[in-house]
């Protein structure tokens, strides 16, 4: 086997034994796919993770920054009570139409809301209607903003609140120094605000599997 072959084989592995799909999440990735979105979310072990710290951090309302076919949006809205709140944030209206019907079919349009636009424009929109504070930001759009969506996140959190910032490897890409590529440049602003903030503090993990050699963040709000 190639390494990647094996990155797949042991995510399989994993995904099969504790995180199969089930049925609204199978259908939530067929559909996406039929509609052209690309295969680009999260794997079924992170999906897991994210709904696993969102249950460690008791959360009851969830930020989700890039929605695509909302299949993290349904391992994230899982995590939430009857009476929590998951707003997902969309640039894309094909994407955002896709991601509310596998949404639906998930059960959880009572508590998911995707909003379509840029999320520099619709996270100013978000603020001033004073949301309760988020209890875990997932952020997954456009790598450039990465720093932007981080300070976002701040503005809508609490101290104990979770930032979780998705692809901050890239194969590798985040520590070449001849790459400034601004997916790059935006996701090492969005580490250094993460390293130098006296609000925040985190850490980051590399992974390889089926969407190859990446990795996330995970920051916590403090005082
Ligand atoms: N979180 C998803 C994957 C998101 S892929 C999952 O894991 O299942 C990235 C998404 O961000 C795409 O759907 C893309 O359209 C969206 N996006 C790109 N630029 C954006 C922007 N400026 N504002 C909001 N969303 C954006
Ligand atoms: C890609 C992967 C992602 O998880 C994402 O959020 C955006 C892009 C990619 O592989 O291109
Ligand atoms: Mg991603």
């Amino acid at each position: 086997m190639s390494e990647s072959q094996t990155w797949h084989a042991v995510d399989e592995y994993f995904s099969s034994h504790l995180s199969p799909d089930d049925e609204p999440l199978k259908a939530a990735l067929r559909d996406s796919e039929a509609a052209g979105l690309p295969a680009i979310g999260v794997t079924a072990p992170q999906g897991k993770l994210l709904q696993l710290l969102a249950q460690v951090a008791g959360a009851r309302a969830i930020l989700e920054i890039g929605t695509l076919g909302g299949y993290s949006t349904i391992w994230l809205g899982r995590a939430l009570p009857a009476d929590g709140m998951l707003i997902s944030l969309e640039y894309s209206a094909k994407h955002a139409e896709v991601a509310a019907r596998n949404i639906a079919r998930a059960g959880l349009e009572k508590i998911v809301e995707v909003r379509v636009g840029a999320a520099l424009e619709t996270l100013p929109q978000l603020a001033d209607e004073n949301p309760p504070p988020f209890d875990l930001v997932f952020i997954d759009a456009d790598k450039a903003n990465n720093a932007h969506y981080v300070e976002w996140a701040l503005r809508l959190t609490r101290a104990g609140s979770l930032i979780v910032v998705d692809n901050v490897v890239r194969g590798g890409r985040i520590a070449d120094p001849d790459d400034d590529e601004p997916d790059v440049r935006g996701t090492r602003a969005a580490l250094e605000l993460i390293a130098s903030h006296p609000r925040l503090t985190g850490t980051a993990i590399q992974t390889v599997g089926p969407k190859g050699y990446d990795g996330f963040a995970v920051a916590r709000v403090v005082g």
